[in-house]
C-alpha cells in the first residue's frame, strides 16, 4: 500500500506580479503525518497550501495525492480531490450570521460551494444534523449548535471551523495558521483537537506554524521555507538554535507559548 498521502515534485509557483513565492519545492507527507511548515511571513507557507488544494495554479511541478497527479485535474476531479481536503483558516471563514449548526452542516457540501442559494439552508437530512451534531460534540461546543457564528470567542469559531471539516471526513487536513489569531492557552487547545482528529480520526495534518514551541509540541514533521525555498525537512527535535536563527534571522528567539 501506498505510504505517502501527499508528493510535492518540484513545484514553483510565480505569481502574475512576478513575485516569484514557492521555487523548486519537492517533498512527501506520509499517511496519519502532523506535519507543520514554518517560515517568516511571506516565505511561501500560504502559497504552498492554497497550491496543494489548487486555490492557486502552481506554474511548474507536479502535486500527487494519494497517487493521483492532481496538478491538472478538471473541474469535477479536482472538487472530488478537495472534498477530501480540509481546510482551517486563522480568521476561521465561518457565515457569520448564520448559526453554528447550519456553518457545520456546510461542511457536507464542500466548502468549494460558496455560492450557496439561501433556501438550501432549511432542508437538511436528518443524518447530517446528527452527524453535525457528533461533530459539535467533537470539539466540545454542541450546547453552542443554535448560537450564531459571530457571537462565539475566536476559540470557539475556530472550533466550530474543525467540526466543519469533520463533516467532509477528510483525508488531510490543510490549516493554514490556524491559532494566529487565538491567545495562548486557547492556541493549545485547538492545536490539540487538530492533534486528536491526526491520531483519533487518521487525518494526515499540513498545518502552516508561526511558533517553534507549538511546532515541538505537536507535530510529526517540519518543513521550513524562506524566501519560498525549502530549507528545512525533518523532525522538530532536529531543528536546533542554529537552524533556527537560519529559518527566522539571527535576531530570532525561541518564543515559549505557555498554556
Ligand atoms: N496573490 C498574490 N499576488 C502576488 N504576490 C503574492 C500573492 N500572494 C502572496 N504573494 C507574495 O508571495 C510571497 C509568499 O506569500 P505567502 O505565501 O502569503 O507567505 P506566508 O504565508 O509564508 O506569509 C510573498 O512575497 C507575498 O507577498
Ligand atoms: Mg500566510
Amino acid at each position: 500500500m501506498e505510504s505517502h498521502i501527499l508528493q510535492l515534485e518540484h513545484v514553483s509557483k510565480t505569481y502574475p506580479n512576478g513575485t516569484r513565492a514557492l521555487k523548486d519545492i519537492s517533498f512527501c507527507v506520509e499517511k496519519g503525518a502532523f506535519v507543520s511548515v514554518i517560515g517568516l511571513s511571506g516565505s511561501g507557507k500560504s502559497t504552498m497550501l492554497r497550491c496543494i488544494n489548487r486555490l492557486h495554479e502552481p506554474t511548474s511541478g507536479n502535486i500527487i495525492f494519494n497517487g493521483k497527479n492532481i496538478t491538472h485535474v478538471g473541474e469535477r476531479e479536482l472538487r472530488d480531490v478537495r472534498g477530501q481536503i480540509g481546510m482551517v483558516f486563522q480568521q476561521f471563514n465561518l457565515i457569520k450570521r448564520r448559526n453554528v449548526l447550519t456553518n457545520v452542516l456546510t461542511g457536507r457540501l464542500g466548502q468549494w460551494q460558496k455560492s450557496i442559494s439561501g433556501g438550501i439552508f432549511q432542508h437538511w437530512p436528518k443524518e447530517w444534523i446528527d452527524d453535525a451534531y457528533a461533530a459539535l460534540k467533537t470539539v466540545g461546543i454542541e450546547e453552542k449548535a443554535l448560537v450564531r457564528a459571530d457571537g462565539l470567542s475566536g476559540g470557539q469559531q475556530q472550533r466550530v471551523a474543525i467540526a466543519r471539516t469533520l463533516m467532509q471526513k477528510p483525508q488531510m487536513l490543510l490549516a493554514d495558521e490556524p491559532v494566529a489569531s487565538l491567545d495562548p492557552s486557547t492556541s493549545h487547545s485547538i492545536m490539540k483537537y487538530l492533534k486528536m482528529l491526526n491520531e483519533e480520526h487518521g487525518v494526515t495534518v499540513l498545518c502552516n506554524l508561526h511558533f517553534l514551541s507549538l511546532v515541538r509540541e505537536y507535530s510529526t514533521h517540519v518543513i521550513a521555507l524562506r524566501g519560498g525555498e525549502k530549507v528545512f525537512e525533518g523532525k522538530p527535535s532536529d531543528i536546533t538554535e542554529q537552524w533556527f536563527r537560519d529559518i527566522y534571522g539571527e535576531e530570532a528567539r525561541e518564543v515559549e507559548i505557555r498554556a
